[in-house]
């Protein structure tokens, strides 16, 4: 079976979008938030987001959950690993939780439910792609970067079998 990456959204229109999605999430989380990143997949969307932000003044504080549900797989097993936990302390304060893409619903609503057991004062997500017509929960992110059809994606951060996530612009893995 070869693979082949078929173009989607381009750096371009990924930075494009960013700018103004850092204007949108900005009024909402305070000057000094605490952003989580769920890694690997948001690792590249974190460093581009925080900078965006950081434009428009905010000066957050930063750290990562490593959750896992895929292993090498292209859907979801369900099951979350936390494989590493975020540091900082949560109570109180104003949390940005950040992940690649949403797709069945269950690690944002895992990593979710985390964050406001640990007392944070307000909790929001934001994702760069939704996959609507995946979820297997009721589950929405307050942010999303762009909405997209049932389509398995890499590039930009995102990985198939932890490839390609040093690709610049998003695409779809075609298996032929
Ligand atoms: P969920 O728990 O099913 O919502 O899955 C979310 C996670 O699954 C994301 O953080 C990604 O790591 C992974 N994922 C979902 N869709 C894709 C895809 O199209 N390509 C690569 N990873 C994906
Ligand atoms: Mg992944």
């Amino acid at each position: 079976m070869t693979e082949r990456i078929q173009p989607l959204i381009t750096a371009t229109d990924i930075a494009q979008r960013l700018q103004t999605l850092a204007g949108e999430i900005a009024p909402h989380i305070g000057a000094t938030p605490l952003i989580v990143a769920i890694l690997k997949g948001s690792l590249v969307f974190c460093a581009d987001l925080i900078r965006q932000l950081g434009y428009r003044g905010v000066r957050p504080t930063l750290d990562v959950m490593v959750l896992s549900s895929y292993g090498c797989d292209t859907s979801s097993s369900g099951h979350i690993q936390v494989q590493l936990d975020c540091r900082e302390e949560i109570k109180d304060r104003q949390v940005l939780l950040l992940d690649d893409i949403l797709d069945s619903g269950l690690t944002l609503h895992f990593a979710s439910q985390q964050l406001r057991q640990r007392g944070a004062a307000t909790l929001h997500t934001a994702v760069l792609l939704d996959k609507p017509e995946r979820r297997k929960i009721a589950m929405q992110a307050d942010f999303v970067g762009f909405t997209i059809p049932n389509l398995f994606v890499v590039g930009y951060g995102i990985d198939y079998a932890e490839r390609y996530r040093e690709l610049p612009d998003i695409g779809q893995l075609m298996q032929e």
